[in-house]
């Protein structure tokens, strides 16, 4: 069996297509409606849908062109069956049943979440089972053993917020625009991640809990910026940012390390658009040198949304075939355990 993937990602605010033959990305274009929401604080699912619509073409025609590949070259077709906002994720089903009909190719419905978990199978990562990932992102904070990357089996996720979801929030309240993860990252690197004690959660939960929280830190900063005023808001924004971001990605890094001790495995994986980061990167990166891990951080554009990480994760999904695919449908909610790979 050949496997040369065309893959569409639609579930959010990113149209993509990649095309990606086994192990190895020929092309991985996302064009971003972050500009059409920014003025809303946030993503508009009806926005969102539309906009694909007009863009899902383009964007496979791109993938297609930029890979050197045409739609009668392709194995397979995958998209982002799940979980996501209904209507975009309907945008990329109809298009990518569409094709596969036309073309008379097999369809693989891929799970969002399994993508991005599986985003580290592709090159120059390609890293094997067995280890234990993280996935953060904006709907979801969780980790999972990963003896077969058909299979990952969860360990701890959040029990609030997700960590990108803090983010953006918190992000916010300091006047940080929609998406606020790179702004905050950024204003955070001229302050002191030790100025204000932001609180951890569960950390009550004893060296082993492997869930998280982050309601609380939220309310934390809510409170904090109440209470210093605009005035002092104004004058310690780097401060506030870099505590606060320390608050929720320490846990993140300190949580995966002890889950692959605990679960015996000697490497350990991030992915999800909090793994963009940079203060995550390095934490990982100190905490598994420390223990004597292999790490495995994929490329910024691996771990925000992409249809690459969607192309590797249905290389570990049953395909349905011509044309047995055209009831399939999509789905807003995660299955049962989180990940329907
Ligand atoms: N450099 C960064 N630092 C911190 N957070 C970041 C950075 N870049 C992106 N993020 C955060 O990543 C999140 C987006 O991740 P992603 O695109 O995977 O989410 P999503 O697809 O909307 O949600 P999900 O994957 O859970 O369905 C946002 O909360 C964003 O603020
Ligand atoms: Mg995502």
């Amino acid at each position: 069996m050949g496997d040369l993937v065309l893959a569409i990602e639609t579930s959010c605010d990113e149209t993509a297509a990649a095309v990606v033959d086994g192990r190895r990305i020929l092309s991985n274009i996302v064009s971003s409606q972050a500009d059409l929401h920014a003025v809303y604080g946030g993503v508009v699912p009806e926005v969102a849908a539309r906009h694909h619509l007009t863009t899902v073409n383009a964007v496979v025609d791109r993938a297609l062109a930029v890979s050197g590949t045409s739609l009668r070259d392709v194995d397979r077709i995958a998209v982002t069956g799940r979980p996501g906002l209904i209507g975009a994720l309907l945008v990329g089903v109809a298009t990518a049943k569409a094709l596969a009909y036309a073309a008379g190719k097999d369809l693989v419905m891929a799970d969002h979440l399994h993508g991005h978990v599986a985003a580290c199978w592709l090159a120059p990562v390609a890293l094997d089972p067995p280890f234990v990932a993280l996935t953060a992102s904006g709907g979801h904070t969780r980790l999972d053993l990963v003896e077969d990357y058909a299979r990952p089996v969860l360990l701890g996720q959040t029990l609030d917020d997700a960590a990108g979801e803090a983010i953006d929030k918190g992000a916010r309240l300091l006047g940080i625009p929609y998406p606020g993860g790179p702004g905050l990252e950024a204003l955070a690197r001229d302050g002191d991640p030790t100025a204000f004690d932001f609180p951890v959660g569960l950390r009550s939960r004893g060296p082993g809990g492997l869930d998280f929280s982050y309601a609380g830190v939220k309310t934390a900063l809510l409170y904090a910026t109440r209470d210093l005023g605009a005035d002092g808001v104004a004058a310690c924004r780097a401060d506030l940012a870099a505590s606060y971001q320390e608050a929720i990605v320490r846990p993140l890094a300190d949580r995966l390390i002890r889950a692959a001790a605990q679960a015996g495995v000697p490497a350990v994986s991030i992915g999800g658009g909090v793994a963009a980061n940079g203060r995550l990167r390095a934490l990982v990166e100190e905490g598994a040198g420390k223990h004597g891990l292999s790490v495995a951080i994929p490329d910024r554009a691996l771990c925000t949304d992409n249809a690459a990480m969607i192309a590797a994760a249905a290389r570990f999904t049953e395909p349905i075939p011509w044309p047995d695919f055209v009831g399939a449908d999509a789905v807003a909610t995660a299955p049962p355990g989180g990940i329907a790979a």
